[in-house]
């Protein structure tokens, strides 16, 4: 069990294989509510939502499945005001709870109707994807993408309570696991030497969705992401070093026009973001070569990804992570440590990005 620190008091992270089946007990110690909504996309529902439902009528809590389709595509407002709709009509009040089932897309969706439902009743966060673990669901950070761009509109509303149950992973599919897995790879690049060169060792096991290999990988990465949220919990400084292989994972994710799985856009943008950070004599020599195989024995060969450079950098000019005008980017100094920079990111202007996707490129197409 990890404990998360925010404003607002403290919650509990419970990794653990099994864990699922003590859902309706662990709420009840935290939560009085009169009414639960599980909310579930529609791949998710029936192999795991519906018997969350069950589980929970089963001990006594008046408890409503609510389903919206699978994919991004639907983390948007028209959803939110769909789910919430959905909740009045059913007779949802102050009173209520929602329990998020699901990965990424269902946790920041259900979390952000939590956040503005009757202007905020508490969520439960259950993650079902790699990703949804290791990330999306421990932070607070809730939302839906816009016209304008990805999670623009939001709210931070940290859960009561996450529980993730490693042995949900074995129905997740494999290109899910593998691009979810690439989060877990930079909390080990960022932190932890060991965590990342173990992750390596471990690939075969963590993509066979073995929950003994799993659940511990699991929580080392919540660990981690817990002890830097706790920390900066809004995203004023430290929190930054999360970001690391995204200014120019997003950029090159955009730039396909998402045809690119982000873990996949990520591990190129930590390769990228190396290979500057070696240029520039910030990041010890030798650092990518170390990352490159890594990330490959996950993914399968990463030169023979191929992006288009101009249209990566056409999107950096409107990243909203870049402040006042100029990019930054997360370095590191060495495997398993970042560079403190200026406030835990460095400033480099258009051009010396621009280089990077465009040499990138060369080796990467
Ligand atoms: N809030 C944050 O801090 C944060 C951090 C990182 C990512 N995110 C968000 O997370 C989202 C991506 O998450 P994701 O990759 O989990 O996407 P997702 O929720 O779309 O899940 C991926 C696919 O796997 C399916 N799935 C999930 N768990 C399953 C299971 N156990 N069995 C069978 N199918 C399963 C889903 O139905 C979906 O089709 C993005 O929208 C991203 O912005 C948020
Ligand atoms: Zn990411």
């Amino acid at each position: 069990m990890v404990e998360v620190s925010t404003s607002d008091g403290t919650y509990d992270v419970v990794v653990r294989a099994g864990a699922l089946a003590e859902l309706p007990s662990l709420i009840v110690e935290r939560l009085t509510c009169e009414k639960y909504a599980v909310i579930s996309d529609d791949n998710v529902a029936p192999v795991h939502g519906r018997a969350v439902r069950e589980a929970c009528l089963e001990a006594g809590l008046d408890t409503s499945l609510f389903t919206f389709p699978a994919g991004e595509s639907s983390k948007t407002r028209r959803s939110w005001s769909i789910l919430t709709d959905e909740l009045l009509e059913a007779g949802f009040g102050r009173d209520s709870c929602v329990i998020a089932v699901g990965g990424g897309v269902t946790t920041d969706l259900a979390g952000f109707v939590a956040a503005t439902f009757l202007r905020g009743v508490p969520v439960v966060q259950v993650p079902t994807s790699y990703l949804a673990m290791i990330d999306a669901s421990v932070g607070g950070k809730t939302g839906v993408d816009v016209e304008a761009g990805k999670n623009l509109v939001g709210a931070f509303h940290p859960p009561r309570l996450v529980l993730a149950d490693p042995e949900v992973l074995t129905t997740l599919p494999f290109p899910e696991r593998a691009q979810g897995l690439v989060e877990a790879f930079k909390h080990g690049a960022i932190l932890d030497r060991a965590y990342f060169d173990r992750l390596r060792a471990d690939v075969g096991d963590l993509m066979a969705a073995d929950a003994a290999i799993a659940g511990p990988a699991v929580a080392r990465s919540v660990e981690l992401k817990a002890k830097v949220v706790s920390e900066d919990e809004f995203e004023g400084g430290y929190r930054q070093i999360l970001n690391f292989g995204h200014t120019l994972g997003h950029a090159i994710e955009a730039a396909s026009d998402y045809h690119l799985g982000h873990g996949s856009a990520v591990a190129l943008g930590m390769l990228l973001e190396t290979d500057l950070g070696e240029r520039l004599g910030v990041t010890e020599a030798g650092t990518r070569e170390r990352l490159q195989p890594a990330l490959e024995e996950l993914l399968g060969p990463l030169d023979q990804v191929s992006y288009d450079a101009d249209a990566a950098v056409g999107y950096l000019r409107t990243d909203k992570k870049v402040r006042r005008g100029k990019p930054r980017v997360v370095l590191l100094r060495s495997l398993g440590e970042v560079d403190p920079g200026s406030g835990w990111s460095h400033e480099v202007s258009q051009s010396q990005l621009a280089e990077t996707l465009a040499a990138g490129r060369g080796v990467a197409s």
